[in-house]
């Protein structure tokens, strides 16, 4: 008698826990549909195009991460001078609107310019390379692709004589040497404090320059060198860089 109620006792048991653990099972499948219908990127893709925005170029030593935000570098302080990534595959336009509709996702967002012009990585952009940057952009954000508005001289085409009205009226600014370097070491000194980048010459150890020659870099860019477009380096924040930089060269 005692060995069947033993018997019965123990069934009881072990059905409670199969219907539980089969119940788990459910509830996970259903929390993994979920999941695939909320993703419309290709979990492959992205990752390979985190892999990407992390790979520094042989040529100049840069990487993506060094100049753009993907939401988890922000202690970077050079990523504040540029635009995010997060959702940048959805915005309607990007670099100042030289690429829009279609083209955004074509180029990757314009992954394909900073590619070939700061990181010259060797070899043309490919096309699962835009993908997998597209890819990457998305898994970012959360449904937000805000398309950003600014303004620069150096795309599509370098406009040089609106250049050089810049460098009258910044050389007629008062500047604030205080403000100048907070922003030299946020984002210049990056590149030019410590030959980390290479090709960068080092500031003020190298540096041979004038007001001229440093507005010109900064709305221009050269070479390996980024161009600020206004909303991220003002003409008064130009004048007080500049004045920081030729202040720290005379000592
Ligand atoms: C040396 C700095 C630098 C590096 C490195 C760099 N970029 Fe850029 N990137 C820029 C500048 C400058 C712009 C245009 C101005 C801006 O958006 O801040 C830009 C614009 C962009 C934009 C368009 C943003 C918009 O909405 O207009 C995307 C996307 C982007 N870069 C992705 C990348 C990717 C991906 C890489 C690596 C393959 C990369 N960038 C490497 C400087 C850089
Ligand atoms: C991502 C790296 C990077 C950042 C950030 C950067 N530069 Fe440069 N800069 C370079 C490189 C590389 C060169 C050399 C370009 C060339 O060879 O044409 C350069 C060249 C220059 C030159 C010419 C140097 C000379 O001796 O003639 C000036 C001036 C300059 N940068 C100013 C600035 C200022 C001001 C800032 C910040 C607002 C800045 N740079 C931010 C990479 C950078």
């Amino acid at each position: 008698m005692k060995k069947q109620i033993y018997l019965v006792l123990s069934a009881v048991v072990l059905m409670s826990f199969y219907s539980c653990s089969k119940n788990k099972d459910v509830t996970e499948t259903k929390k993994d549909t979920e999941i695939k219908k909320e993703t419309s990127f290709n979990t492959d893709e992205s990752a390979k195009g985190k892999e990407l925005f992390y790979t520094a170029s042989n040529l100049t030593g840069l990487k993506c991460a060094d100049c753009h935000s993907d939401g988890t570098n922000k202690d970077n302080t050079n990523t504040k001078y540029f635009a995010d990534v997060i959702g940048a595959n959805k915005r309607q336009s990007v670099f100042a609107g030289m690429y829009k509709g279609d083209e955004v996702t074509s180029t990757g967002a314009g992954a394909s310019f900073c590619w070939e012009t700061f990181l010259k990585m060797g070899k043309p952009i490919s096309g699962d390379e835009v993908k997998a940057f597209n890819a990457y952009f998305e898994s970012l954000s959360k449904g937000d692709a805000k398309t950003l508005n600014y303004t620069t001289i150096a795309i599509p085409k370098p406009d040089k004589s609106k250049l050089k009205d810049d460098q009258t009226k910044i050389a007629g600014m008062t500047p604030d040497i205080k403000n100048g370097e907070r922003i030299f070491k946020e984002t210049c000194g990056f590149c030019h404090q410590g030959n980390k980048i290479k090709h960068a010459p080092s500031f003020p150890d190298d540096f041979e320059g004038n007001l001229k020659s440093i507005v010109y870099h900064i709305r221009m860019g050269s070479k390996f060198m980024p161009f600020y477009p206004y909303e991220m380096i003002s003409d008064q924040e130009a004048a007080d860089i500049t004045e920081y930089t030729l202040k720290n060269l005379k000592k």
